[in-house]
């Protein structure tokens, strides 16, 4: 089928609730994806920090297929152990308390705040402007974004959206507080660093009022800031963390993680889901934990990600540049971000994202070298000249 014929399709059968590129990607590997006609990309974008470790990558594969091969789905009234060993390294690498699995970033957020409001048996979810966790309902109330919201109202009762500094949570938290949720490394509205005091403040008062903190480390976990956590490098301890997009090296898989003081706050019923932890998903999962839980590959993301910041700084038309490890954000002074990256992938065949107007948004595979980098960087700078 030609792009002119999937364009018609989209047009008569799917709502139209994307914007779609004008590329159909039929094969990927590593930080490489190749459109219909032959054409070789290089991947900047991860399908939104998805294809953490690249397209393809053979142990993933593996792991999947020949999971596939022996059992796909066998649901929660029975044991599996792809999903219990998951688990266990999830919680042992993060937490420390347990798990539960979800299918994606928004139901893991459902999943945490479910549980912070039982554990309350009432309260507030307190979130901050800029923040984004997911477009279910209970998601969408904690993500005070009025384009995403407005649409859609009335939304879920309770909720309350604040400036994300450390002032306007130290005065939003009360007793009737049940939960504060964050992005330690805020990405959907183009990347920007939460301030440890912000992180510190929110801890304080959660504790000072026997709230809990959420940190929603859907986009910016799993090593994309160049520890295997976002909040490894903030010395603030969350008491529930949200992981999805990179765990199931493209299979749909996301998962709330308890420390010790949550870790049995869900009792049989009160929460679930027919997919979550499949074999399928938790066994691709494992093979994504393999390749990203290493300090080689962690301290390259930090490395890259500094070199990539410092170099995209120097382009002509550049403002502020932010980001941690391998999730940066540049500004356009002049805007142009949405033409910039159409420009990128029909002219320089490098795919990027822009967060807004003015944001272009860099989420390249965990796993790129030094070569690719400077590739990457040749590219943008073609396009900046
Ligand atoms: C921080 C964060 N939380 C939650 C979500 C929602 O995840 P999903 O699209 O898998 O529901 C996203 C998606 O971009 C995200 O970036």
């Amino acid at each position: 089928m030609t792009l002119t014929d999937l364009q018609a399709l989209e047009r008569d059968h799917l709502v139209p609730a994307y914007a779609r590129m004008p590329v159909e990607f039929v094969r990927g590997s590593g930080a490489l994806l190749w459109d219909a006609e032959g054409n070789e990309y290089l991947d900047f974008q991860t399908g939104l920090a998805v294809n953490s470790i690249g397209h393809c990558h053979p142990a993933v594969v593996a792991a999947i297929r020949e999971q596939a091969e022996r059992l796909i789905h066998v649901g929660n009234l029975f044991y599996s152990e792809p999903g219990l060993r998951l688990a266990k390294r999830l919680a042992e690498s993060s937490l420390g308390g347990k798990v539960h699995f979800a299918n994606s970033g928004t139901e893991a957020n459902e999943a945490a705040i479910k549980l912070a409001r039982k554990a309350k048996q009432q309260g507030t979810i307190v979130s901050v402007h800029r923040g984004f966790h997911g477009r279910t309902y209970g998601s969408l109330s904690a993500t005070p974004q009025e384009s995403k919201q407005a649409p859609f109202a009335p939304l879920v009762p309770g909720f309350v959206a604040i400036e994300p500094t450390a002032e306007a949570i130290a005065a939003a938290v009360d007793e009737r507080t049940a939960a504060v949720i964050l992005e330690p490394v805020q990405g959907e509205s183009g990347v920007y660093v939460l301030g440890d005091e912000v992180l510190r403040a929110a801890r304080e008062v959660c504790d000072a009022h026997g709230a809990t903190l959420i940190f929603d480390e859907v986009q910016c976990g799993l090593g994309r800031t160049g520890t295997l956590w976002a909040y490894q490098q903030t010395g603030v301890v969350p008491d529930l963390l949200t992981t999805a997009k990179a765990l199931g090296g493209g299979l749909p898989i996301g998962a709330l993680v308890t420390g010790e003081r949550l870790a049995d706050g869900f009792a049989a019923g009160d929460h679930g889901s027919t997919f979550a932890g499949g074999p399928v998903q938790c066994a691709a999962g494992l093979a994504v934990l393999d390749v990203i839980d290493d300090e080689a590959l962690l301290a390259r993301v930090r490395e890259l990600g500094e070199y990539l910041r410092h170099a995209v700084a120097e382009f002509p038309g550049v403002g502020e540049v932010r980001g941690r490890g391998l999730m940066i954000a540049f500004e356009l002074v002049d805007g142009g971000a949405p033409d910039l990256v159409t420009r990128a992938l029909t002219q320089e065949r490098l795919v990027l994202n822009a967060t807004g107007p003015t944001t272009v948004r860099l989420l390249p595979p965990l796993i790129i070298d030094r070569a690719q980098a400077d590739d990457a960087l040749q590219r943008v700078g073609r396009l900046l000249a």
